[in-house]
């Protein structure tokens, strides 16, 4: 009898990222499931009723152990988280996860740790790669040593939030001192996001960098992917100074000499995966497939420049699925 396929749980699929990963592998020899904290989330109406969970949010407490019973119940070989939230909790106990036969398609927590705080990446990567020059807005703040106009960022945060161009003087005086905020240079330039795929024994396999030409609430909804030595060379060597072990999407922006700088690295598939995928890489799928044992090759992995434009595509079926999402919600929420 042919074993059966291995079973492969992805996180987050009412968003982009998950839902990029759940197309990337349905044609694979995989059984899919999805989880999501809403019942409305729509990757999970991809999958069969059956592989369908409602998860606790990352940031509460039960979550770890939330996901790991039900990786257990559901005999999952590998876990793929996408929210940001979730990353650390399971990194941190990923021994717990390999003990349940359970593998995570996650960078490490020591990875995780720097990238989630942007000024500890700033100084990671010092030396190593161009950053914008950045300071944290903490007692030693000098607003008058500052060049505008600048950019003020939350040293930790996600999807633009709390990101403002500042102007004047006056705004940078009033920033409050208390180190949970950084002023940053302006970088006026395009906007690329380098797809990076490491192995686990860290070696770069693929990088794909792709123009962000129009962004709708934090998404790319227009790019392109470009081969350029620079970009690549770039992403390289932010991956070394990371230790990355597996997919990471590195955000550059370029200055004002022409030089790309480092925004961020999201060290998790980024949502606009389905563009390196169609342009030949596919992460998820030589992720996944890692994960169940298969080598990575060393690459550096082909891949073409083409564009994309993306549009809303709908599902229809019975509104009782959506009810029986909505009762498993209510119950996590008691
Ligand atoms: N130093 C900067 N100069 C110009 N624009 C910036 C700068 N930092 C951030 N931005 C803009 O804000 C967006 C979000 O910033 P980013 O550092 O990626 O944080 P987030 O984690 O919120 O995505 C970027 O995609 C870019 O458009
Ligand atoms: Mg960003």
């Amino acid at each position: 009898m042919p074993a059966d396929p291995p079973r492969v749980l992805v996180t987050g699929v009412g968003g982009p990222s998950g839902i990029s990963i759940l197309r990337a592998l349905e044609d694979a020899p995989l059984t899919l499931l999805g989880g999501d904290i809403d019942p409305y989330a729509a990757g999970l109406y991809l999958l069969d009723a059956t592989r369908r969970s409602i998860l606790p949010r990352g940031d509460d407490p039960r979550f770890t152990d939330d996901v790991l019973a039900r990786c257990e119940r559901e005999a999952i070989d590998v876990l793929v988280p996408t929210v940001d939230s979730e990353l650390l909790p399971l990194a941190r106990r990923r021994d717990e996860f390999a003990a349940a036969g359970v593998t995570l398609v996650l960078a490490s927590e020591a990875t995780l740790e720097v990238c989630l705080d942007k000024w500890a990446l700033a100084e990671r990567c010092h030396g190593r790669v161009r950053g914008p020059a950045t300071v944290v807005v903490d007692a030693a703040f000098d607003p008058r040593a500052i060049p505008l106009p600048a950019i003020v960022k939350p040293r930790s945060g996600s999807g633009s939030r709390g990101i403002r161009l500042l102007e004047k003087r006056a705004e940078l005086e009033v920033l409050e001192r208390d180190g949970t905020l950084l002023v940053q240079e302006h970088l006026p330039g395009p906007e690329y996001s380098l797809d990076v795929l490491a192995r686990a024994d860290g070696h770069v396999a693929a990088v794909v960098p792709r123009e962000r030409l129009k962004v709708d609430s934090g998404i790319a909804v227009t790019g392109r992917t470009l081969k350029d030595d620079a970009l690549d060379a770039f992403a390289r060597a932010v991956a070394r100074a990371i230790e990355l072990t597996t997919v990471a999407n590195v955000q550059v922006k370029i200055d004002a000499a022409g030089e790309p700088a480092l925004l961020e690295v999201n060290a998790r598939f980024p949502g606009t995966m389905p563009l390196t995928v169609a342009a030949g890489v596919d992460m998820p799928r030589l992720a996944v497939m890692e994960a169940l044992g298969e080598p990575i090759p060393d690459g550096p992995l082909p891949f073409a420049e083409i564009a994309m434009v993306r549009y809303f595509q709908e599902r229809f079926f019975a509104f009782d699925d959506i009810t029986d999402l909505q009762r498993h919600a209510a119950e996590i929420a008691s």
